[in-house]
């Protein structure tokens, strides 16, 4: 019997911390809806696609957690529109979503037409890197990105692609593209990985 009920216990602790890992996944997956549909338009129109800004109005927002969207919509009316529309459950799923973007450094890259714009990727600091190409030409480009260990993609105009990568230092050539793409050596602590 005590046999019976130290696994029926086990079980239940094991089926809780299942549950609660599943939600906070489930969680950044809703955020992560909202964060690009919000509205009909997301926060991405503002904040980039992957949140990192990606030149627009309101910069990057990868890393921000509840207090910090909340007291942005506190602060900015151009976010008070999309804000009416959004729930405190809702925040809390995009606060989860931001605060997992935020765990990993991020690298992007411009593509023009034969040019990568390559930012000096000397400052990621997480061994977990989210590479994210971004095409600024109007027509469709292809990189072949075998040498980094990674599938080739396609991007159509203005098309933006985000591919995790671990971070190996080194120099690697994109067939049809001059510059290679440099990783230095990193500052900072690998963390979060
Ligand atoms: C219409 C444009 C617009 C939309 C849509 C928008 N934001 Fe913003 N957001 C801004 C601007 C502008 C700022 C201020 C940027 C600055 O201070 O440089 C800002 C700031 C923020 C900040 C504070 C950043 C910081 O570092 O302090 C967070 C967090 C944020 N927004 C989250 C969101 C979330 C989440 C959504 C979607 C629910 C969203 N925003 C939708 C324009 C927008």
């Amino acid at each position: 019997m005590a046999r019976f009920l130290l696994k029926l216990s086990l079980f239940s602790l094991l089926s809780v911390w299942l549950g609660v890992w599943a939600r906070a996944g489930n969680s950044a997956e809703i955020g992560q809806q909202l964060y690009l549909n919000a509205g009909g338009y997301g926060c991405q129109v503002c904040h980039g696609q992957f949140g990192h800004g990606a030149g627009q109005a309101g910069g990057n927002v990868r890393g921000a957690g509840l207090a910090k969207i909340e007291q942005a919509i506190k602060e900015q009316p151009t976010m008070q529109l999309l804000a009416t529309e959004l729930t405190f459950q809702d925040l809390n799923h995009l606060a989860e979503y931001l605060t997992e973007l935020g765990r990993h450094d991020y690298l992007a890259i411009q593509v023009e037409e034969a040019k990568l714009q390559v930012p000096n990727g000397s400052a990621l600091a997480t061994n977990k890197v989210d590479l994210i190409f971004t095409n600024q030409g109007f027509t469709e480009v292809f990189l072949d990105l075998h040498e980094m260990g990674l599938p080739s993609i396609k991007l159509n105009p203005l098309e933006s692609k985000m591919l995790p990568w671990l971070r190996k230092p080194g120099s690697y050539s994109v067939p049809g593209y001059d510059q290679p793409i440099v990783i230095n050596q990193g500052q900072g602590k690998d963390s979060n990985d």
